[in-house]
């Protein structure tokens, strides 16, 4: 009886709700009355996988987060109308409820545009081709799907009490994106649905505060919210809100023939600690996690598979070094400060020269910010009777105003050099044995024969992106009364994107691919018709649908514009319009249609082994491989291969396009963060391939088994080069201020070598660092050697104890190490 009556109360606490009320007041969210400073990252659960994210998770909280954001992936979810996918790596629940798991708060970015770099923005391409429909403005087909699929997910939520108002870890909830950037070639109906979006938001009735992002006219029902590099500037347009940073940009995107972005981690550091100085309530690192764009998630046009971002933690949830250490040391500090910053009293002070000073007082507690936003000249600033340094571009953490914490440009922390390991000579090149054979491209090169018919020439978005490929298909009579007769001739195309291969009777005659932002190409080619009927088999692959800009969902895609044949006869030229023929529309290619890169495909048996072509294009190759031991990440190195699709077990590690290089110039070889970041400055990567290396999620590989890789050659390769690597820190360079601790950690590997130590006024960037003119007069080398060799990790302080007395004098001094780790 008395165990009963136990169980009874037992069950009835645990059903009680741990219901949290979320308000807000311009100065901080509360929770419960309690005021709360929200530091958050964005981790896109399609970009991993379902294994990745625990870990992700855990690194994110270890690096002082406690929220995560994520968008929700409408074209994902609902690829067919009304058929839903919440299954693998888009079981949305799942992820919400790792992330509660861990103790960390959401923002849930429902959009359901999302823009994010990813096909359409998140938009289902059968909702553009929906009658009568019009995107993100006052129409009533398109308003109710909107409403159908924010509801569907809020009811998925609500079902699993995920709401703070059911206990649950939602605090903040986003409807549309970034619309008001478009909003004015919308018009007033542009208006109208914004403002209908903003109440059928709140009439979803979830408890939990809605926002909107780049909306400077959000109704007062719900906040709105900046995106950018730098949001220390902005104030919400409700003086009661709180001022939040939805996107907090890490680094940046990439796209084919793209160098590769990098924003120095002292530039993020600055950046955030001006937010909260300037009475930031909640900022969000967008990325947090970049991740992968796998299958045909990527957007743009040309974003590549890769969506690392320079995020703090990298595309293979390796952390991100200096960025993830610099910026946690500095949410720590910031938590440490949540009373002061969201409820002391603020006072400013202008130093002139752009410093600013900011004082918070809180009872007893006194901390102070001092920022200086001069790019060359450090700040001598007079406060109370201190005198302070702030060097230019850098802001000063005091959280007693008396000693200075942190400081956004000094980076007590190490900088990791990572690597592709070799891991076991059954991963070499030579081990893989390559088996092949060609797509079938009968039916559309000879025969031209397709499933739609059309007297025009279609937005490639007609069959509703089922594929990337869609064949084009013609056929045209020449004969001796046509004006073309007897001239040099060729085929002249104008299309939209992306790329084209162009086949006349049976032969391929060419290819051309538009680039990012240009939107169109201009292919042509000389090609000897021949008299009678001729048939034009064009070929359009899509590299990701536009995902952003006013209207985008109009821009066509495919071979939109014009096909000419061209007749040069000297001086005289005559053209041949072939946009009002009869064309006949095939989607997707034959090896797609039959899943070859699947294992259960029935078409598995009939590949080639012995001779393995190379150069050659639509070609499929496959081969079989061991996982590299242990558990550090995965990549594919297809150096030697043009572009295409690569699958492993069956799993599509999205578009690869190593031949496509990066331009020569534009890189910086030393990179001064002190100024505004833009993606034009601080970039590497020139001359090389844009992306050469692929993710392979641990969870697609088969630890102790055989895997299958197959490759998907579009236009022409040699797979003889192709390997697995997995991706570790090859050297680690440590840094520490004057009586701070430099650590060094080879993540699990041992530490055998050290290449350089100094401290004093040591210089350079990790690899090429000197020493300056002042030193210790100890031996630093044998000291970090005696300390830190055979270890995976080791720290020292950096002071005149340990390293002997230095004549730097009053110059701050700091130590440098640069170590080695194991191969
Ligand atoms: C979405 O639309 C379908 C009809 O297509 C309807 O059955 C369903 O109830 C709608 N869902 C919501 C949440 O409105
Ligand atoms: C500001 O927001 C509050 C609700 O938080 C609302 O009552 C008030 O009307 C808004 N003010 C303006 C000027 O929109
Ligand atoms: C930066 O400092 C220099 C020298 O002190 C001064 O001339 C310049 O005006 C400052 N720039 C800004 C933007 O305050
Ligand atoms: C601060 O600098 C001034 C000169 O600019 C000097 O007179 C004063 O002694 C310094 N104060 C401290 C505490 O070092
Ligand atoms: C191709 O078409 C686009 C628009 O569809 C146009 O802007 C461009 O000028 C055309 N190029 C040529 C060479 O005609
Ligand atoms: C075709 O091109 C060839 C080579 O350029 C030239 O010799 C010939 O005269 C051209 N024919 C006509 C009809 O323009
Ligand atoms: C591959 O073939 C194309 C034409 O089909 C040719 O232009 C190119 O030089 C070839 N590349 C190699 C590496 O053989």
């Amino acid at each position: 009886m008395a165990a009963k009556a136990l169980t009874l109360l037992l069950l009835c606490l645990v059903t009680v709700c741990n219901c949290m009320e979320v308000t807000y007041d311009s100065r901080s969210f509360m929770i419960d009355g309690e005021r709360k400073l929200l530091i958050s990252g964005s981790i896109h659960y399609p970009r991993s996988t379902p294994e990745m994210w625990p870990d992700l998770i855990k690194k994110a909280k270890a690096g002082g987060l406690n929220m995560i954001e994520t968008y929700v992936f409408w074209n994902a979810h609902e690829p067919e109308q009304r058929k839903y996918d919440f299954t693998g790596n888009l079981d949305l629940m799942r992820f919400l409820k790792t992330v509660r798991d861990e103790g960390m708060y959401i923002m849930l970015r429902i959009g359901p545009y999302v823009c994010a770099e990813w096909t359409f923005g998140g938009f289902p391409v059968w909702l553009h081709n929906l009658d009568g429909v019009k995107f993100r403005t006052a129409n009533d087909v398109f308003m109710n799907e909107m409403q159908n699929f924010t509801t569907l997910i809020v009811d998925m939520a609500k079902k699993e009490k995920l709401f703070a108002r059911q206990g649950g870890p939602i605090l903040i909830t986003q409807i549309e994106n970034e619309f008001g950037n478009v909003e004015h070639p919308y018009g007033e109906a542009g208006k109208v649905y914004m403002n209908w979006a903003a109440n059928m938001a709140v009439s979803l009735d979830t408890g939990s505060p809605w926002i909107m992002c780049q909306q400077k006219d959000a109704p007062p029902i719900v906040i709105n919210t900046c995106n950018g590099w730098y949001c220390d500037d902005f104030t919400p347009n409700n003086a009661s809100s709180p001022k939040i940073w939805t996107e907090n940009w890490a680094g940046w995107f990439m796209s084919w023939g793209s160098v590769r972005p990098k924003r120095a981690a002292e530039d993020v550091a600055f950046a955030v600690a001006r937010f909260y100085q300037t009475g930031g309530s909640l900022q969000n690192y967008y990325m947090y996690h970049g991740g992968t764009n796998f299958g045909r998630t990527a957007g743009g046009p040309y974003i590549t598979t890769s969506y690392d971002y320079d995020a703090p933690l990298d595309e293979y949830g390796n952390l991100n070094e200096p960025k993830y250490s610099h910026t946690k040391q500095l949410h720590n500090l910031l938590m440490s400060m949540e009373k002061p910053l969201t409820e002391g009293k603020v006072t400013h002070i202008d130093f002139g020269n752009g410093a600013e000073g900011t004082v918070f007082v809180d009872g007893q507690t006194t901390s102070c910010f001092f920022s200086n936003k001069n790019t060359s000249s450090d700040a001598l600033i007079k406060y109370q009777d201190m005198n302070i340094t702030v060097p230019a571009w850098s802001v000063s953490i005091l959280p007693d105003c008396q000693t200075e914490a942190y400081n956004t440009a000094k980076v007590n922390t190490q900088t990791s050099v990572m690597v592709k390991r070799e891991n076991g000579a059954e991963n070499q090149p030579s081990a893989l044995k390559w088996s092949w054979r060609p797509e079938n491209l009968d039916v559309a090169v000879i025969q031209g024969k397709g499933s739609i018919h059309a007297s025009e020439i279609l937005d490639q978005k007609v069959l509703n992106d089922m594929s990337d490929y869609l064949w084009y298909m013609t056929s045209v009579d020449i004969d001796e009364k046509d004006p073309v007769w007897g001239t040099n001739m060729s085929i002249r195309i104008n299309g939209t994107g992306h790329v084209l291969h162009a086949y006349v009777n049976g032969e391929y005659v060419g290819s051309k691919w538009a680039k990012y932002d240009v939107h169109n190409y201009d292919f042509e080619t000389p090609v000897k018709f021949k008299p009678g009927r001729n048939q034009i088999s064009l070929l359009s692959a899509l590299v990701g649908l536009k995902n952003y800009g006013a209207f985008f969902d109009d821009y066509r895609a495919g071979v939109c514009g014009f096909v000419d044949i061209v007749g040069r006869n000297g001086d005289e030229i005559v053209t041949k319009d072939l946009a009002g023929h009869q064309w006949v529309y095939k989607n997707s290619l034959h090896g797609l249609d039959n899943q070859l890169y699947s294992q259960t495909s029935k078409f598995s048996a009939k590949w080639q082994l012995g001779y393995l072509p190379v150069n050659r294009s639509m070609t499929w190759y496959k081969t079989t491989f061991k996982a590299p031991l242990g558990k550090d990440p995965v990549v594919l190195d297809l150096l030697g291969l043009g572009k295409g699709y690569a699958w492993v077990n069956g799993n599509n590690l999205g578009r690869y396009w190593p031949s496509y290089l990066a331009p020569e110039d534009g890189c910086d070889d030393e990179c001064d963060y002190r100024a505004k970041y833009d993606a034009s400055q601080c970039n590497y990567g020139c001359g090389e391939p844009t992306q050469r290396w692929y993710h392979v999620p641990r969870d697609f590989l088969s630890a102790t088994g055989v895997n299958e890789l197959v490759l998907f050659e579009e236009f022409g390769g040699n797979p003889s080069q192709v390997n697995f690597k997995t991706v570790v820190v090859g050297s680690a360079c440590g840094s520490a201020y004057e009586h701070k601790t430099m650590e060094l950690s080879c993540q699990g590997r041992s530490i055998t070598q050290i290449k350089f130590a100094s401290f004093g006024n040591p210089m350079g960037t990790c690899g090429s660092f000197k020493k300056g003119t002042c030193e210790g007069s100890k031996d630093a080398l044998s000291i970090l050697q005696k300390a830190c060799i055979g270890k995976e990790t080791c720290s020292l302080v950096a002071n005149e104890n340990i390293f002997g007395p230095t004549s730097c004098a009053d110059s701050p001094k700091k130590l440098l190490v640069e170590a080695v780790c194991a191969i």
